[in-house]
Formats: C-alpha cells, structure tokens, sequence
C-alpha cells in the first residue's frame, strides 16, 4: 500500500431517505485518535454540508451519536477509527431497526414510545418537601438497580436486537431494562403497573436471550439478564 493510500480513509455513508438512498464514498485525512465522529463531522464540513447525522455530549454521556460502523452498532464519538476500520475503509449507515429519517439520522420516536409503554418512568411517592430516602447502597435493590442503571439511551441495544427485527410490538432490551431499574427502586409507587406491563406480549417473554444486546452495549450493560 502507498503511503499516500494510507493518509487518508475512504468512508462509504448512506445517504438518502425512507424511500430511497445508496451509499456515497468520501475520502477522509486520517488523524490520530481520531474517532468514527470526527469523521463524519469532517464530511459535513469540508465536503458536504447537507450530511445529517445526530450528536450533542462527544464524551458517550448523551447517547444520540450512534450508527452502525462497518455493520456493528456504536456510539461513534468514543470509537476510534483505528480500532475498526478494515483495509483503509469505513462503511457508516444509520443504526438498523429504527426509522430514517435522513442520511444516518433515525427516528426515536418507538424507541421512547416503548419505554413509556414499559412504564420506563419513575413514580415516587413523597413531595418535595419530605426528607429524602435513605437507600443503603450495599441493600440488595440498589445492588441490582446499579447492574442496570447506567443506560444512554443510545439504541444500540434495540439495533442490534433480532427480535426487534422480527417483531416490531416488542419492547426492546433498553425498554425493559430500564423498568428492572425501577423495579429495584424501593422509592417508585408503580411496580404492579409496571409488572403487568413488561408481561404482557411483546414484553420479558418475547426476549430470545440471543445476547446482542449485552454484547454491543458501550456501557457494558447486560440488558438480557435485566430481562430475565
Ligand atoms: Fe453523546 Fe456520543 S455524542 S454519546
């Protein structure tokens, strides 16, 4: 290989809409530490300013900069060009499951709309003007809420959930592992809601425990053990 074919990255990206799109090639300058967002920022500024695409935090704290990079789901401002490129190249599409809008930027209307329908939302039941509840961080609950708790909302989990794909009533693993945090949190008042919630169809029974979801999770979260 030319160390000039070295310098630089050729990045295929989807572009396009619902109802039609194809992959466009641009050639990116290759920079240390670079990460699969910079890339595309970079696109978007210097070579087509009409990309769309989502982002906001840069640090994995928001959730919103995921896409599927080379046809795994990640959250591209914290993954590094270099530990997923394959022969000088970068194949971006927006994530898998969810609707486009355009270019890499989906729809996450389902995707919130199941948390709520997975009663995703806590519920207490003191005003604020009640002592705040002590919760002993060695009591089981906490114990377990905190194995679930640090979810981004990214929707790499439900992009890289086969159930989803076959089975759009389903929950998703995001959904429902943010009702087990709540499950385990002795302050909400709707645990029997909830309950009957995750039970019912396309709920926990759905889950075919294949285990994407806790493969892809950046945050190492483990939303098929949350599940069962
Ligand atoms: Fe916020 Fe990537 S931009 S998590």
């Amino acid at each position: 290989m030319t160390e000039s074919a070295l310098d630089t990255i050729t990045v295929s990206v989807w572009r396009g809409n619902a109802q039609q799109g194809d992959f466009e090639d641009f050639e990116v300058p290759q920079q240390p530490s670079q990460t699969i967002l910079d890339v595309i920022t970079w696109i978007q500024r210097h070579l087509d300013a009409s990309l769309s695409y989502r982002f906001a935090c840069r640090v994995g704290m928001c959730g919103s900069c995921a896409m599927m990079v080379n046809g795994i789901p990640r959250w591209t401002c914290r993954t590094h060009v270099n530990k997923v490129m394959q022969d000088n190249r970068l194949r971006i599409e927006p994530l898998r499951n969810l609707p486009l809008i355009k270019d890499l930027a989906c729809d996450m209307s389902e995707f919130f709309e199941k948390w709520q329908r997975a009663e995703g939302r806590f519920e207490g039941g003191q005003s604020r003007h009640e002592a705040v509840a002590p919760i002993s961080p060695q009591s089981p609950e906490r114990i377990r809420a905190n194995a679930a708790i640090e979810c981004i909302n990214c929707a790499i989990c439900y992009a890289a959930c086969d159930v989803v794909s076959w089975n759009p009533d389903y929950l998703g693993p995001a959904a429902l592992n943010r009702a087990w945090s709540l499950q385990n949190d002795v302050r909400d008042r709707r645990h029997a809601e909830r309950l009957r919630a995750v039970s019912a169809d396309g709920g926990c029974l759905s889950c075919h425990s294949q285990q994407g979801c806790a493969s892809y999770c950046p945050n190492e979260l483990n939303p098929t053990a949350s599940i069962a």
